[in-house]
């Protein structure tokens, strides 16, 4: 029986508080980290030692088997503060149903819904100075989970750390993205993890990235394994098209991140009643469908970005420039409605903020 209750959670507050070093109007993605972060350990077949404590370093064995074989993974999301000054995290229980997606996948602990929400909802109170309020920003959630076995031969790990560390988000992209199509390395095959947040995702994908900006864009657009025409995702995000009205998506699989901001973009638009199609859609449809003049709008979506607007796509030698990002109907109204609902301006009809405090 795993235990579920780990409350109360031992806080040890920081005596020495940061949140100065704050500039809410001039804040880069991934480098400032809040006060306090938390954690829990997985030992003996249950989570338990649940503590706040101070930002800072870790101490730990050269033999912990994350740093060996892999077993760690992550999530990603974000608290929003409204005009009145109260704190919202958005959809946090789809980021922790896909943790133990990912969980179940690398053979590591899963985290009952408690464990995570109490370590998640009382870290952000602590820390709700961080949340900022300027246009656009908000405060970048990062739970993860490690393999914490002091042994280097290759099996899962019995023990495991869940850690939940935050950090003030600005603009991710302060541009339409340019895109280029991948035809020779993979990111995820059939069988395979590219439908979870294991780190190892990310790691490979970083070589193929910088040569594609070394070539001047900002990102890969990620093809299928077998014959590099199909279009799966750019970086950390989905991929979405407008073709003649009609937005289309790929499928979801094997290898495809389930994104929360993807769920969230396709339910706004069947609310709005658009056309939307969940299919495969290859490049050779997309450069078709650029010279008939019916691709309105490209963009990725995910949580570090929200929603970026492709502004140019890269394929065989060729450079697809599509409409001004401006002008563009669906993108910018989806991206509006997002802020919107985040920032309660608009009613959240589908539930989706959770108020913390
Ligand atoms: C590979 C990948 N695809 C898509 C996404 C978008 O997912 P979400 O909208 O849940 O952030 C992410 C980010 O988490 C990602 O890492």
């Amino acid at each position: 029986m795993v235990t579920t209750d780990i409350t109360p959670i031992k806080v040890q507050k920081s005596n020495n508080l940061r949140i100065k070093e704050l500039d809410y109007n001039n804040i880069t993605f991934g480098k400032l980290f809040s006060d306090h972060m938390f954690y829990a350990d997985f030992k003996n077949n249950e989570w338990s030692d649940a503590q706040i404590v101070p930002y800072g370093p870790l101490l730990m064995s050269p033999a912990t088997s994350a740093l060996h074989y892999g077993q760690a993974i992550f999530e990603g999301m974000k608290a929003y503060k409204n005009e009145k000054a109260e704190v919202f995290l958005f959809r946090p229980f789809d980021n922790h149903k896909r943790i133990n997606i990912s969980a179940e996948r690398m053979a590591m602990a899963t985290i009952p819904q408690e464990v995570f929400m109490a370590g998640l909802t009382q870290l952000v109170d602590l820390d709700r100075d961080w949340v900022p309020d300027t246009d656009g920003s908000s405060l970048y959630i990062r739970p993860f989970i490690v393999a914490t076995d002091e042994f280097i031969g290759v099996r899962p790990s019995d023990n495991y750390r869940f850690y939940i560390i935050t950090s003030p988000a600005g603009k991710y992209y302060n541009e339409p993205v340019k895109v280029l199509v991948e035809t020779n390395y993979i990111r995820a095959v059939e069988g395979g993890v590219g439908y979870v947040k294991a780190s190892g995702n990310y790691g490979r994908s970083l070589f193929p990235a910088k040569l594609a900006q070394q070539r001047g864009y900002h990102q890969i657009v990620w093809t299928d394994a077998r014959n590099h025409r199909y279009l799966e995702e750019s970086g950390t995000m989905n991929l979405m098209f407008v073709i003649d009205d009609v937005l289309i998506t790929p499928p979801l699989g094997d290898t495809i991140l389930a994104g929360i901001t993807r769920d969230s973009v396709l339910t706004l638009a069947r609310d709005w009643k658009m056309k939307v199609q969940e299919r495969k859609i290859s490049i050779d449809e997309v450069v078709d469908a650029h010279k008939k003049g019916t691709l309105e709008d490209a963009f990725g979506t995910g949580t570090a970005a929200t929603i970026a607007q492709i502004a140019q796509i890269g394929f065989e030698g060729k450079d697809y420039i599509l409409p001004p990002a401006e002008g563009r109907i669906f993108s910018n109204r989806v991206a509006k409605e997002l802020i919107d609902i985040r920032t309660g301006k608009v009613p959240d009809i589908h539930n989706w903020m959770y108020k913390v405090g």
